[in-house]
């Protein structure tokens, strides 16, 4: 599969010392790239959505570490690991929904004790060296691993799929959320280069139009056939027989199979039930919470009034102190769900506790 993107959305640059990102909040009028050389630039950078999806978080937190211990300037491993935790802790809670963010810093953790374990009788310099190349060089592998596990994902998703097919999108989980590929999008851009053909309706998923912003730049940057609507407009589609599969990310996968993305996947998983089209969310194992029961136990990210009420508006579109409630995920209950697209295969969401087992 080859990707037909000339850049990555975020990069390590090669000595380590620089996390570069396309600035996703200047999409689709500008690509922006910004170097960040601080752990503050890296939180602002998550934030405010300038790196955004699940899988990006994750790497961008990893590199963002990385880089962190790769600039700080000390002669003792005991000041590198504080600041490798001071670092760690403060990223961790940049963005409370997506797991992969927590799951990559957790897995650099790992890296840097048992890194440290094998190093004991080592003296300071040689071991702030090893440690640093170690946490560079973990960081590197969950991003390729991501562009193999999107590139698998992508196959099984696209064994779904039929010539000429209609899919309906929400949000972004393509290329510019994830390494390469994307999970969602994966599989049509495998479908076009096959000679599918298919036919792509993406939401604009408000408030901060991800969809319109950013899955209708890069589909049609590919050069794939792809259609912009309201987030109102999915059920009249679907009443249409215009819509064969409904196709989204996620950003946490419960231990029962209930799923949250991007809100207003729940809204369009409940019309697509209506309409009999079969839903099917992609989600990479790092993506499943196995320490979390149920969907009602993920944390929903509630994001600031002014995303509703002005930005990208050239003028307030509400009256001012408007009461505003701006909740950016919800959860999709299992049963919602025709499959869950992993790079393990395509499971039913009740079969995911079977996964652990396989782990
Ligand atoms: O708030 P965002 O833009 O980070 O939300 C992103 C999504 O909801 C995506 O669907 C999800 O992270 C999957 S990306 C492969």
């Amino acid at each position: 599969m080859k990707s037909v993107f000339p850049y990555d959305s975020v990069e390590l640059s090669p000595n380590g010392r620089e996390v570069v990102i396309l600035d996703q909040t200047q999409l689709p009028n500008q690509e922006r790239f910004l170097h960040l050389t601080s752990a503050e630039q890296i939180f602002y950078a998550i934030t405010r959505l300038k790196v955004r999806g699940a899988p990006a978080i994750g790497i961008a937190a990893a590199f963002g570490l990385a880089m962190c211990v790769n600039r700080y300037r000390t002669r003792t491993v005991q000041a590198l690991e504080k600041e490798f935790l001071r670092v760690k802790h403060y990223l961790y809670i940049s963005r409370p929904t997506a797991v992969n963010l927590m799951w990559a810093l957790d897995r650099m953790e790992r890296c840097f004790y048992s890194t440290k374990q094998n190093l004991e009788t080592a003296d300071d310099k040689h071991a702030i060296g090893a440690l640093r190349k170690a946490l560079t060089a973990e960081a590197r592998a969950i991003k390729a691993e991501d562009v193999r596990m999107c590139e698998t994902i992508s196959k099984f998703g696209f064994s779904l799929l039929h010539p000429g097919c209609g899919i309906l999108t929400h949000c972004n989980a393509g290329h510019l959320a994830v390494s390469k590929f994307g999970t969602a999008l994966g599989p049509i851009y495998l479908a076009q280069q096959k000679g599918y053909l298919p036919h792509v309706f993406c939401d604009e998923t408000r408030p901060l139009l991800q969809g319109a912003r950013l899955t209708a730049y890069e589909l049609s940057k590919a050069g794939i056939d792809v259609t912009l609507i309201c987030d109102n407009m999915a059920a009249t589609l679907m009443s249409q027989g215009k819509v064969d599969f409904v196709f989204v990310g996620c950003d946490r996968v419960a231990a029962n199979g209930d799923v949250a993305n991007k809100i207003g996947t729940n809204g369009v998983a409940i019309i697509a039930k209506y309409y009999k089209v079969p839903l099917y969310v992609f989600a990479p194992t790092s993506t499943i919470d196995f320490n979390c029961k149920q969907g009602a136990d993920i944390v929903i990210e509630e994001r600031p009034a002014f995303e509703v009420t002005d930005m990208y508006y050239s003028k307030p579109m509400a009256p001012r102190g408007i009461q505003v409630y701006n909740p950016a995920f919800d959860v999709t209950p299992a049963s919602l769900i025709a499959g869950i697209v992993t790079e393990k295969g395509i499971i039913k969401p009740r079969e995911i506790k079977n996964l652990k087992k396989l782990k």
